[in-house]
């Protein structure tokens, strides 16, 4: 069988430009939303007297047929059939005879590959917050065994001031929350449908596009026919959220990389979660994050991309949008790989918290806490600073760390010292007296954790209502 398309031509197709301008070896992933498309579009073409009924019956017999074929790899996409939409024409037609060049009626490529696009996304991003949502679950997991352990938190990647482990990891926790929250509003820009705009304008048959909206549960149809074919804001936007999501893991991959360090020791990565070294017998490598800080690059690459493809492009549709497929395609893969990945990784990672507070006991995190010491005396504040600067660079130059000074030693720098800033100083008071809603304090963290199983709990409930 010769083009869908070949009436108007007298020569066949250059080979070379059947195989530059299709897209079938990449949009066969569309195959079942394609499909899917098409059924509720016939039925609608029934149900507004457009086909006759008998006609319906067989288009749609033939695409389940051609749907269990391809599943079962059974069809061989050809590259003359350009894509994925005219190869499943192509052989629907040749299922079912000339009846299925019916189905293509009142309908575009235009207005089908969005249609397409649209129901793809839309389960991709309920499939992407569910996943983010089971890693939330283990870093909530992970922050309930950690609410005695106590680690340097840093600015600079200095040690600035001693905080829960718990009170890390739910930082990470709020970062997907807000990467949920960004997924859940997209998905009401995503379930819009734009099947019925046709090429450009609309068609001249009386077609009902909600009824097709309806079938295929999608909360509006898209106001302006234009609009509808042309629009890949929806793409762009879930490639920029999932730049954040990859970004957020990238933070936290850099932390499991230093973490789990000699020189950190903090965590070490469960052996089934690392590889080894081809000729150095001893190494245990964090390849997961590293593989993940790496591939956060070609998401950002996804997105400027497509954002480029679309950058002055006049309306409506042009074939430079073909080019929306593959790096969606690769960022959801992409995605999916690591978050597949992170949440047993963080589930299955040991908690050093010895060497946590090894590391505590041997810092000056907790010089703040004897400035607001001297700050409660009625120093003020910016004298105390000076004052504890002194006192830390004493420490520093005769080998000491805070607690080892003597009352003497203490009464050198402030006459305001008293025993009582031997408390003050212990890292668990140190935490503790960091009681602000949000704050590091041991109570405060109980309860971020009880606010984040609520926040998990309602994302359950997203997810049940949008299978
Ligand atoms: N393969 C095309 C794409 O992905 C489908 C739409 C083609 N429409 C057209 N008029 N050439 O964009």
């Amino acid at each position: 069988m010769s083009k869908l398309w070949g009436g108007r031509f007298t020569k066949q197709t250059n080979h070379l430009v059947d195989e530059y301008t299709a897209s079938i070896g990449f949009d066969q992933a569309l195959a079942e939303e394609d499909i899917q498309g098409s059924l509720a579009h016939v039925t609608m073409l029934g149900k507004c007297g457009i086909l006759p009924l008998e006609d319906v019956e067989k288009i749609k017999e033939g695409l389940n047929t051609v749907l269990g074929k391809i599943r079962d790899g059974e069809i061989e996409f050809s590259v003359s059939d350009e894509d994925i939409h005219m190869n499943i024409e192509k052989n629907l037609i040749q299922e079912i005879g000339p009846v299925g060049g019916k189905l293509h009626t009142g309908r575009s490529r235009n207005d089908q590959v969005a249609t397409d696009m649209h129901l793809y996304l839309r389960k991709r991003v309920v499939e992407l917050t569910g996943m983010l949502h089971t890693l939330q679950h283990a870093l909530v997991t992970q922050a309930r065994d950690n609410l005695d352990t106590i680690v340097p938190g840093y600015t600079h990647l200095q040690r600035a001031q001693p905080i829960l482990f718990a009170h890390h990891l739910m930082a990470y926790v709020s970062m997907f929350q807000r990467d949920i929250e960004r997924l859940m509003d997209s998905y009401k820009r995503i379930n819009v449908l734009p099947l019925g705009a046709g090429a450009l304008a609309g068609t001249t048959f009386p077609i009902d596009r909600h009824y097709v909206a309806e079938q295929l549960q999608f909360d509006r149809v898209y106001e302006n026919s234009l609009d509808a074919v042309s629009d890949r804001d929806f793409i762009v936007e879930f490639l920029s959220h999932a730049s954040i999501i990859m970004m957020h893991l990238s933070r936290l991959s850099e932390e499991l990389v230093l973490w789990s360090s000699t020189e950190f020791g903090f965590v070490e990565l469960d052996d089934a979660f690392c590889t080894g070294s081809s000729i150095m017998p001893q190494k245990k490598n964090p390849d997961v994050p590293e593989l993940v800080r790496g591939k956060t690059g070609r998401v950002y690459g996804n997105l400027i991309g497509l954002l480029t493809v679309l950058k002055s492009l006049p309306l409506a549709y042009n074939k430079d949008m073909q080019e929306d497929k593959e790096g969606m395609f690769d960022t959801v893969a992409t995605l999916e790989g690591a978050l597949q990945l992170f949440a047993p990784m963080i589930t299955t990672m040991k908690v050093n918290k010895g060497r946590m507070r090894d590391a505590v006991n041997k810092d000056f995190s907790n010089a703040t806490d004897i400035a607001d010491f001297l700050v409660g005396k009625g120093l003020p504040f910016r004298q105390a600073h000076e004052v504890i600067g002194k006192t830390v660079l004493y420490c520093i130059q005769n080998s000491k760390y805070l607690l080892d000074l003597s009352m003497d030693e203490f009464k050198q720098f402030s006459p305001l010292f008293d025993d009582s800033i031997y408390g003050v100083l212990q890292p668990e008071t140190v935490v503790d007296a960091r009681n602000v809603y949000g704050g590091t304090a041991t109570d405060q963290v109980v309860n971020a954790i009880k606010r984040g199983e609520v926040l998990l709990n309602m994302t359950e409930q997203w997810l049940g209502e949008h299978e």
